[in-house]
């Protein structure tokens, strides 16, 4: 990685405000003193948990246990690496920072070489587009299928030609290196003896796709000629992982949070034809199965999703198997089948974009939609014993308990089941699941539980910030004991460590560990009670862990015993007998006290 230094570091961070770059992506509220509260964008939590400072510029969410600042924020929230995360805030905040050089460091490099190629490439396809001669093809394609100018022009619509090299020699004409230009996935290389490169997308209406940063990550290509692939699409790259990107997030995220839902529809051209119809808060999966990480992109802008997918049997099959990956994220699913086997596409030209509007309002959760697409099957016990089962299997992700029961007598009701049959069915099945080696399903859920750092060492750090008195005799406690690595002890190393004024924000940048950093961020966000609480607290802490390091050292010496005993020798017996008498003293009057 480009090294850079802990005061580009610090000169960045001061420059910018922790608030409004949180608070420009989430909606925050003040809540006392510089402190401002929110909704946390890494779990479905209701009541908000989001805490961030403006004094620490520090931010921590107590459900997950995530915290830092600025720059762990956006690693975390955009998923961009620390000097990604570096460049947007000094680009924010006005500073300039030296561009990685090929010698710093070649993958961060050609990181950056593939984003500005993107830029390039898609701005290359929109001109070809426009091009009089060359974007004709184009433009009648777009016109025969009634997408306006300004809503192609949104989302950079461009246009290959039908030509074997032209963005080549557009590329090569920049100089862009060799390495660059065969890592983008925009050229091929030839089989016959020259093997040269030449585009890969050729007489292909052109879709750029962008990543949440807005930077253009990959492109998808409509053919327009007869090629067998109707679609085809940029191969994964250093800077393009199909699994992590949603089509549409970037242009549709405010509208999704102004709506309070998203609607998930499957391909380029339902979801470019809905905002050219006025509905914005769309996203497309384009075609493949939605992962887990697109799923956590949706819900951290909405809690809620309405799927669109076509009304054939395909697109049902699709929708319910997105429906399981959706709410295993902790998202509300509605689901909605078009009429007439239509795509959103073809609906909204054909029957406009309010009677889309009211579909939508009108769409049923999930599970209702289910099985009302399933009536063919569910007049038979086994067909209804079936459908039952399928839809456990997505309750079985579900995190919230509440929901999973209100859904059981939905599932019953619908089934024509009895609630208590439907409810034990489901128990079974759940335990079954666990027989058969199915891990819980939901990783967001159990993770979090296990990362939250415990309240007691956050409280313990946060006494320790606030009242510098109290480290000394903790340093002393604790001298020339090692305790065993944790996140506590390196958190606490730390803050013994530092001058009666803490920074935690600036221990950010040093800590590696990060359920030690999680662990300072909502110490350092911990309103520390009066003095004797702390002192109590304190002791008590301190007093335990002495103890627990004083008994782990004696269990370290007890082994070496055996071992001297084993090997006969009297004088290492004999040593280690002292240190062992000296260590059950320093216990003994750890008790008394
Ligand atoms: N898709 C793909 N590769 C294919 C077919 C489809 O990547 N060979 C993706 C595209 O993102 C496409 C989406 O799946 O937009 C939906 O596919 P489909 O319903 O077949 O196409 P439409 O979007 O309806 O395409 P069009 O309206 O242009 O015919
Ligand atoms: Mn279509």
């Amino acid at each position: 990685m480009l090294k850079f230094s802990r005061d580009t570091v610090a000169q960045v961070l001061a420059a910018i405000d922790i608030v409004e770059v949180i608070g420009a992506r989430l909606s925050l509220k003040p809540s006392g003193g510089s402190r401002f509260k929110g909704l946390s964008p890494f779990t479905n939590e209701k009541t908000p948990s989001f805490i961030v400072s403006r004094d620490r510029q520090m931010y921590h969410c107590f459900s997950s246990g995530k915290g830092g600042d600025a720059l762990t924020f956006l690693m975390e929230y955009e998923g961009l690496s620390f000097s990604e995360a570096l460049r947007k805030l000094a680009d924010q905040a006005g500073i300039r920072l030296a561009m990685p050089s090929e010698g710093d460091d070649r993958e961060e490099y050609q990181r950056g070489q593939l984003l500005e190629l993107g830029k390039v490439a898609a701005d290359f396809y929109r001109r070809q587009l426009l091009d009089r001669g060359a974007g004709e093809a184009g433009r009648a394609y777009l016109e025969k299928r009634k997408i306006g100018a300004v809503t192609a022009e949104k989302f950079g619509v461009g246009y290959a030609p039908d030509a074997w090299t032209s963005l080549y020699d557009a590329a090569v004409h920049r100089q862009y290196k060799d390495h660059v230009l065969e890592a983008s996935g925009l050229f091929r290389r030839g089989e016959s003896s020259d093997r040269g490169m030449y585009d890969f997308f050729r007489n292909r209406l052109i879709f750029p796709i962008r990543d949440v940063s807005g930077n253009v990550v990959a492109f998808g290509g409509r053919d327009l000629g007869d090629s067998p692939a109707k679609y085809i699409n940029s191969p994964e790259t250093p800077v393009y992982k199909k699994a992590r990107v949603l089509y549409g997030l970037y242009e549709a995220r405010d509208a999704m949070r102004r709506e309070k839902y998203a609607i998930l529809v499957e391909g380029y051209f339902d979801l470019i034809r809905c905002f050219d119809g006025g509905v914005e808060n769309v996203v497309a999966s384009c075609g493949t199965a939605l992962t887990e990480q697109q799923a956590a992109l949706i819900r951290r802008y909405v809690p809620e999703v309405v799927v669109v997918y076509d009304g054939d049997s395909a697109g049902i099959k699709a929708a319910l198997k997105g429906t399981s990956t959706l709410t295993a994220a902790g998202l509300r699913v509605r689901a909605l089948a078009l009429p007439d086997g239509k795509d959103p596409d073809d609906f909204v030209r054909d029957c406009g974009a309010d009677a889309f509007r009211a579909l939508l309002a009108s769409a049923p959760d999930f599970l209702t939609f289910y099985v009302d697409m399933t009536r063919d099957r569910t007049e038979t016990v086994e067909g209804r014993s079936e459908v039952a089962h399928e839809l456990f299997q997505i309750l079985r992700g579900m995190a919230d308990k509440l929901r999973v029961d209100e859904y059981l007598r939905l599932i019953a009701r619908a089934l024509g089941l009895h609630e208590w049959a439907c409810r034990r069915e489901y128990e079974q099945f759940c335990r079954g699941a666990e027989e058969r080696g199915g891990a819980a399903r939901n990783p967001a859920a159990v993770s979090t539980v296990e990362d939250r750092p415990h309240k007691d060492d956050v409280d313990f750090i946060a006494a320790l910030m606030a009242f510098p008195a109290m480290r000394r005799p903790v340093s002393m406690a604790l001298a020339e004991l090692m305790l065993p690595e944790s996140p506590l002890a390196e958190a606490l190393a730390w803050v013994l460590a530092q001058p009666d004024e803490c920074r935690p924000a600036e221990a950010v940048a040093d800590l590696e560990n990060e359920a030690a950093r999680r662990l300072l961020s909502a110490a350092a966000l911990t309103e520390a009670q009066d003095e004797d609480w702390a002192r109590n607290l304190v002791g008590r802490r301190s007093g335990a862990l002495s103890r627990e390091a004083l008994r782990a050292e004696t269990e370290r010496v007890l082994d070496e015993l055996r071992r001297a005993e084993r090997d006969g020798d009297s004088a290492r017996i004999l040593e280690l007998l002292r240190a062992r008498t000296a260590l059950s003293i320093r216990l003994d009057k750890l008790s008394v006290s």
